[in-house]
């Protein structure tokens, strides 16, 4: 009998406990389902940016490797006043609408054209954020090419593929005033073989051709009347309008509170 009883207080003891469990996990579970739910109510959307990082001081890699430039971090301060993040990866200058229409990266940050009609018809651009324009850059002692139409027939003239640095270097070729269009895939290519005096010239855009001088002194330098005028936009896939939409207003706020003008000043010292 006193076994009986012993064994009928265990079982109860048993019982309490396994409900006292089941209810914890149930908490727990609840608990669990509430973060979930935080989660994905707080979780902060990353998007992949694509780049070509030979493009100083837009888009450019540091010490580091890593990719680095005004157009990171305003686009960095942009993601940061709307809620989103952004990872940033190279491609080919020509890679980069493909890449976003396939849907491998969601924005293009590349100091891009946004007033090229082709390119509108396969991305959508954002508001402008840098007015820019194509020069020419030649050797330091070259004191024969003053400008774009001192170009020659015996000349070979480089920019990068897909710019429309490359498109006015094609339209001399095809117009038969220069030799040979040279349309290599970095802006860093192009200005070592500047230097190297396998081409006579460069056609790129004129703060770039700017960081390049900078960057090896009394090398090269530009010449002749800033051609082709251009304005840059971040892009996004066609139609993807409420990422298109953040973009515009947090550009516009970054304007508005001053960051714009702190990121410029960072990144050009201040220039005009
Ligand atoms: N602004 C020129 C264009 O839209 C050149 C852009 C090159 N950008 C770069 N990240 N490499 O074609």
């Amino acid at each position: 009998m006193k076994n009986k009883k012993i064994l009928v207080l265990l079982l109860v003891l048993a019982m309490v406990f396994s409900f006292a469990a089941c209810g914890e996990s149930a908490d727990n579970g609840d608990a669990d389902k509430d973060n979930g739910a935080a989660d994905k109510n707080t979780e902060i959307p990353t998007y992949i940016a694509a780049t070509e990082p030979t493009f100083p001081p837009f888009d450019t890699t540091d010490e580091d490797g890593n990719i680095v430039g005004f157009d990171m971090d305003l686009m960095n301060a942009i993601g940061e006043d709307q809620g989103f993040k952004v990872k940033y990866k190279a491609f080919e200058f020509d890679a980069l609408i493909p890449t976003v229409q396939a849907g491998n990266a969601e924005i293009i940050t590349a100091g891009m054209n946004a007033e090229d009609p082709e390119r509108q018809a396969k991305v959508d651009f954002s508001n402008t954020y840098y007015d820019s324009g194509l020069v020419v850059i030649v050797k330091e002692d070259n004191n024969t090419i003053k400008g774009i139409d001192d170009l020659t027939k015996d000349m070979k003239v480089a920019s990068q593929i897909g710019t429309t640095g490359a498109d006015k270097v094609n339209e001399l070729h095809d117009d038969g005033k220069i030799k040979e269009a040279v349309i290599l895939n970095g802006f860093d290519t192009c200005m070592l073989q500047l230097i190297n005096g396998d081409v006579s010239a460069v056609i790129i855009d004129q703060p770039v051709g700017k960081t390049y001088l900078k960057k090896q002194p009394g090398k090269c330098k530009i010449v002749g009347d800033v051609l082709n005028a251009e304005s840059y936009g971040f892009a996004v896939k066609k139609g993807n309008k409420e990422l298109l939409d953040k973009i515009n207003t947090g550009l516009q706020n970054m304007i508005d509170n001053g960051t714009y003008d702190e990121l410029f000043t960072k990144w050009f010292e201040g220039e005009e």
